[in-house]
């Protein structure tokens, strides 16, 4: 998928020591991507060590957490990965925490984007999630501290689903007739980042319900389209598979086993 692409290329930008000259140097042109870390009058970096004395809660999990991975290091202070998105600390650390000394990605997505710079491309599509509008957070949904930060089925508190369930509730079911399509997840059809189409789908069309229901014609190039048992020719030519009257209850269905009202 193009998505893994795009990783391996920025796993290469901060990969092994690579990451503190791009820190040390604030500002560097890699694979045509600009890097920004954030950056506060004044501070210095202090290490992870330094945020531990005061901060448990966030330290506490942070060794299993995705972005510890990353293994930002400071020759002099050591492990930097807290001040990686919060920037550097030591104004903030001395003060004894006071107000304004360090970035609080909370309600501004600023800081991730320094990374995830395509990430900005995603929500600035006609349909996305509020975030680039402030109302809400790219922590709404990954947890930067603790555990992956994308949510995963199995060992994870939270499941994939768990994550958007919590505001659309309507989605959550239980459902007399479920539709396994969400055993896969929310993001089997949406992409929550943002899209071009309506609802943030990932395809506008049938496409994205056949790209599961295709079935194998009972005669090879006899021109029909099978899903579901049944030749969906003709149905197909009204419009998408969850227009009124077909499957408008995609997520699950109190109804009927064919996702009617
Ligand atoms: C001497 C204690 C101390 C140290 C060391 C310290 N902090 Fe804090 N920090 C605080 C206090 C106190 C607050 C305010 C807490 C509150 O308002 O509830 C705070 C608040 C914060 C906030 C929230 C700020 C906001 O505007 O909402 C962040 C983020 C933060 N600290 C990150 C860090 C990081 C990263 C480090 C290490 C580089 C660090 N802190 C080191 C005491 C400390
Ligand atoms: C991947 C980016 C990222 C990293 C790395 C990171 N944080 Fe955060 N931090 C955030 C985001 C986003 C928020 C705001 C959402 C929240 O409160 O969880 C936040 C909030 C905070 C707060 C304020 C919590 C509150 O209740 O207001 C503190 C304190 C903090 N981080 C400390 C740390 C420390 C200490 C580390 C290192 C162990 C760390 N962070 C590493 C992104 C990060
Ligand atoms: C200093 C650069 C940096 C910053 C800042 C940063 N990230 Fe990351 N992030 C990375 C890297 C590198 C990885 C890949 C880590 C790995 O795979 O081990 C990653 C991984 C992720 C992943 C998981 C990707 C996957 O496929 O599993 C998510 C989600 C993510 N970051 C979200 C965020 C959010 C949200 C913020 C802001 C709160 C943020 N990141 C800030 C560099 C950064
Ligand atoms: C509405 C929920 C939601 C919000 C808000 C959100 N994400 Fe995600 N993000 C997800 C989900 C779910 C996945 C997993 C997608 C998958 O596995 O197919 C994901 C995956 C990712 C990944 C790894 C895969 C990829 O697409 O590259 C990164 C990086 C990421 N998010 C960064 C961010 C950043 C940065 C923000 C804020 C600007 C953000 N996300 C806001 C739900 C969200
Ligand atoms: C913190 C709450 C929150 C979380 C978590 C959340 N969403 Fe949303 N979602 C919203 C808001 C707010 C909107 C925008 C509603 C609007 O613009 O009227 C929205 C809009 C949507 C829409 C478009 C609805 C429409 O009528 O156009 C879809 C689809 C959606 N979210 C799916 C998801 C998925 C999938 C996830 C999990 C990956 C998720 N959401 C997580 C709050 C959330
Ligand atoms: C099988 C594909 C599929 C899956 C999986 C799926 N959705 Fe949807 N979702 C759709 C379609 C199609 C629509 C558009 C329905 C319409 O426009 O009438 C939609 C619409 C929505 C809307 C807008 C609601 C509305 O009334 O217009 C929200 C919110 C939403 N989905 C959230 C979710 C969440 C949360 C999950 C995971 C728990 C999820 N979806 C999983 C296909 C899916
Ligand atoms: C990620 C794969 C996936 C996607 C995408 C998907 N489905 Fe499904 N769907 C399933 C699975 C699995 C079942 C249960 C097994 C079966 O009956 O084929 C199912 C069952 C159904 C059923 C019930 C069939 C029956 O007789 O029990 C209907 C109707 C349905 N899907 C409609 C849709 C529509 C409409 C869409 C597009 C909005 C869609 N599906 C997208 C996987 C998917």
């Amino acid at each position: 998928m193009s998505e893994k692409k795009r990783w391996s290329k920025s796993t290469i930008i901060f990969g092994g020591t690579a990451i503190w000259g791009l820190l040390l140097v604030g500002c560097v042109m890699v694979d045509r991507t600009v890097i920004m870390p954030p950056n506060i009058a004044g501070a210095t970096y202090v290490g992870t060590k330094k945020c531990d004395e005061c901060h448990k809660d966030q330290t506490g999990h942070f060794e299993g957490a995705t972005h510890s991975r990353l293994a930002l290091k400071d020759p002099k202070v050591g492990d930097i990965g807290c001040e990686a998105c919060h920037g550097p600390g030591s104004v903030h650390s001395k003060s004894g925490g006071s107000k304004g000394t360090i970035v609080n990605p909370n309600t501004s997505p600023e800081t991730c984007f320094t990374c995830h710079l395509d990430k900005r491309g995603e929500f600035n599509l006609p349909h996305a999630h509020p975030v680039l509008a402030g109302k809400m957070g790219c922590n709404d949904c990954h947890n930067p501290h603790k555990g992956h930060v994308v949510a995963r089925s199995g060992a994870e508190l939270e499941s994939p689903n768990e994550t958007c369930t919590k505001c659309h509730t309507a989605q959550k079911g239980p459902f007399l007739f479920k539709h396994n399509a969400m055993t896969e997840g929310c993001t089997a059809c949406h992409n929550p980042h943002g899209t071009v189409n309506q609802k943030m789908l990932i395809s506008r069309d049938a496409n994205l319900c056949l790209k599961c229901h295709l079935e194998h014609p009972a005669v090879a190039g006899d021109g029909t389209i099978m899903a579901g048992g049944q030749d969906h020719r003709t149905r197909l030519q009204s419009g998408t598979c969850w227009i009124a009257g077909c499957h408008e209850d995609v997520h699950g269905s109190n109804a009927s086993k064919a996702m009617r009202y």
